[in-house]
């Protein structure tokens, strides 16, 4: 039988029309944009929901304006056009959220739906790491033969953000990157990857439901440095490569300071790090695929180049992949 690999064959991203920069942020608590831009790097966000867009709750039914299905579906489509695909070519959705728009039923059905696409669809939680969890998980599907998988990361994390807490609204913003998977055949893209999770540590991040977020940042920022140069390392043993073979480093979007620890400390250069941080802020499960098409988008990336993805978040979890571009 043939080795069956994964390809990615087409990509697209959304964000929400309403920008909100970091003086904006002033209005609601004692704040700066100089603090926020030294301690994180993000001079603005997009935002789907909160005290920024103009709409009343009434404005964002399940699945209407406002909402993570309405970015994930812009976003498929995109994808799908670019990778010169049709809906119902697509044998599973893979919607990866941590900001779904109701409890029940999974958001990637209204997705499914207003996209048409056929087959099965489900939505994956691993917080910020759920876009690499997400990768892992279709790739794996596509080499075992399912056929096209549509795998899209999206978050409305204004709509989980507390914006009375001033240590941890300014970091938040909403978004959507998709990306095609598809059958090819030989060894494919997928060289190395490590998933993990630490549920002990649930108590650092987290938010009730129908409560905003609760996070201990600092801790947060020490456990996630460590976190992800491991688990990219473990990717990168098990591909059989080194940082050095990487061509661009994908890192999830949470902190410019926790991304530059993290390429410091594999020896990644700064400057083969993609990042989109500045002008989205951290989209969660979003931030890794936005900040991969920004990159492709800008020539960054030829076919044979290898990248490093690698993203940490709530529960904790984390995930890295070794990814040939162009398979
Ligand atoms: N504006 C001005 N001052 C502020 C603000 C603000 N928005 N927020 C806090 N401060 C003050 C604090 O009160 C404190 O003042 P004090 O020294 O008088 O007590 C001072 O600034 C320093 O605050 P720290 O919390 O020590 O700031 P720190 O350098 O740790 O930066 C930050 C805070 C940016 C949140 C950092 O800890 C961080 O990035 N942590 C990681 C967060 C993260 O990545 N979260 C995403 C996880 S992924 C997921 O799953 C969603």
């Amino acid at each position: 039988m043939t080795e069956l690999g994964c390809a990615i064959s087409g990509w697209g991203a959304a964000l929400p029309p309403t920008v909100v920069t970091n003086t904006n942020l002033e209005k609601l608590f004692d704040t700066s944009d100089q603090w926020i831009v030294e301690r994180s790097g993000i001079r603005m966000r997009r935002a789907a929901t909160g005290p920024f867009v103009e709409a009343t709750p009434l404005a964002h039914p399940p699945g209407g304006l406002g909402t993570t299905s309405a970015l994930a579906v812009e976003a498929g489509r995109r994808a799908l056009d670019s990778a010169g695909a049709t809906a119902d070519e697509v044998a599973l959705l893979v919607l990866c959220t941590t900001t779904p728009d109701q409890a029940i039923p999974a958001t990637s059905a209204a997705v499914a739906h207003a996209l048409g696409t056929g087959g099965g669809a489900m939505d994956l939680n691993a917080a910020c790491a759920g876009f690499t969890y997400g990768l892992v998980t279709a790739a794996s599907m596509v080499s075992a033969g399912i056929g096209k998988v549509l795998l899209i990361g999206a978050e409305t994390m204004t709509s989980v953000t507390n914006w009375e807490d001033r240590t941890n609204a300014f970091l938040f913003g909403d978004g959507a990157g998709a990306v095609v998977l598809q059958p090819v055949s030989g060894p494919g893209s997928l060289l190395g990857w490590d998933l993990g999770v630490d549920g002990s540590l649930v108590e650092l991040l987290y938010a009730d439901h129908g409560s905003g977020m609760v996070m201990k940042g600092k801790e947060v920022f020490r456990q996630a440095v460590r976190a992800t140069v491991d688990s990219a390392t473990t990717a990168l043993r098990q591909a059989k490569v080194s940082a050095d073979d990487i061509t661009l480093f994908v890192p999830h979007q949470a902190n410019q300071r926790i991304m530059h620890a993290v390429a410091s400390r594999l020896g990644i250069p700064v400057e083969r790090i993609a990042s989109v941080i500045e002008w989205t802020g951290n989209t969660s499960a979003a931030s890794i695929p936005l900040a991969l098409i920004d990159a492709a988008d800008a020539g960054r990336l030829a076919a044979g180049d290898l990248v490093l993805l690698a993203g940490f978040g709530a529960g904790m979890t984390w995930a890295s992949a070794v990814w040939r571009w162009g398979a």
